[in-house]
């Protein structure tokens, strides 16, 4: 089906410019390393008034940020749910108090969390980097019991790829959606890359990205 750009009703936001990880395949490393600032700035309270005047669905991802470090971001949430307005958060990020992250699951009960923990929990800062990844589980926890869907996203690497049935337990035992995400940012020879094939993708399957994830999907 043709969607009309200007009719669409789903945006995709980066809500500000930081981050305290450093995944190595983020988008955030090509400005550092190129010695460039990332471009951006904090989205204001108006200007998410306006984009939730418009859109019902906001995905606060982006490509590269984590939305938790926008100081308005408990605000928006309570926003959307005042509005109606979806909204579906990205987060990686482990840099923030309990209470903090009590506070922004109760604002918006309606709302999608998917947590980036990349493997056992104990593992996860192998591609995280900086992430406290025993600390965001625990989170994960607590929002599974606080907003309407919750979903654990594990992207596969070699140092994860051997314990995906035992993620599969953990999802199991703690009532979590787990989803299992092949990635395509692979180089030759990468050091994290899957050893077997099926766990991430190859040039000629980009264009079925997204089937390659639902597949992985548990
Ligand atoms: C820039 S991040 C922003 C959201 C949030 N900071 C996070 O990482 O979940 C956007 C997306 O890139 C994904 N991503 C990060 N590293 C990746 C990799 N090596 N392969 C595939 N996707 C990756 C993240 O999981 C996230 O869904
Ligand atoms: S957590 Fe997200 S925004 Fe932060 S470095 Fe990793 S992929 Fe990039």
């Amino acid at each position: 089906m043709k969607v009309d750009f200007f009719k669409r009703k789903t945006i995709n936001l980066d809500i500000g410019i930081r981050c305290t990880l450093l995944c190595p395949k983020c988008n955030r490393q090509r400005f550092s390393s190129s010695g460039k600032k990332v471009p951006g700035h904090d989205t204001t309270i108006k200007e998410f008034d306006t984009i939730t005047d418009f859109f019902k669905i906001v995905s606060f991802c982006g490509q590269v940020s984590d939305p938790i470090f926008n100081p308005n971001f408990i605000e928006f949430l309570k926003m959307g749910y005042n509005k109606n307005v979806k909204c579906n958060v990205h987060t990686s990020a482990s840099h923030k108090s309990k209470e903090w992250y009590i506070k922004a699951f109760k604002s918006n009960p309606n709302a999608t969390w998917i947590f980036g923990i990349d493997g056992l929990p104990h593992t996860s800062h192998l591609h995280r980097i900086n992430q406290d990844g025993e600390k965001l589980f625990k989170i994960m926890l607590l929002a599974n019991k606080l907003v309407k869907s919750v979903t654990w996203q594990y992207i596969v690497f070699k140092y994860n790829e051997d314990d995906m049935n035992n993620a599969r337990e953990l999802a199991k035992k703690n009532n979590l959606k787990l989803e299992f995400m092949a990635s395509s940012r692979f180089r030759e020879n990468d050091p994290l890359m899957p050893k077997k094939q099926e766990n991430y993708l190859v040039r000629s399957e980009l264009w079925n990205d997204f089937y390659v994830t639902k597949k992985n999907r548990t």
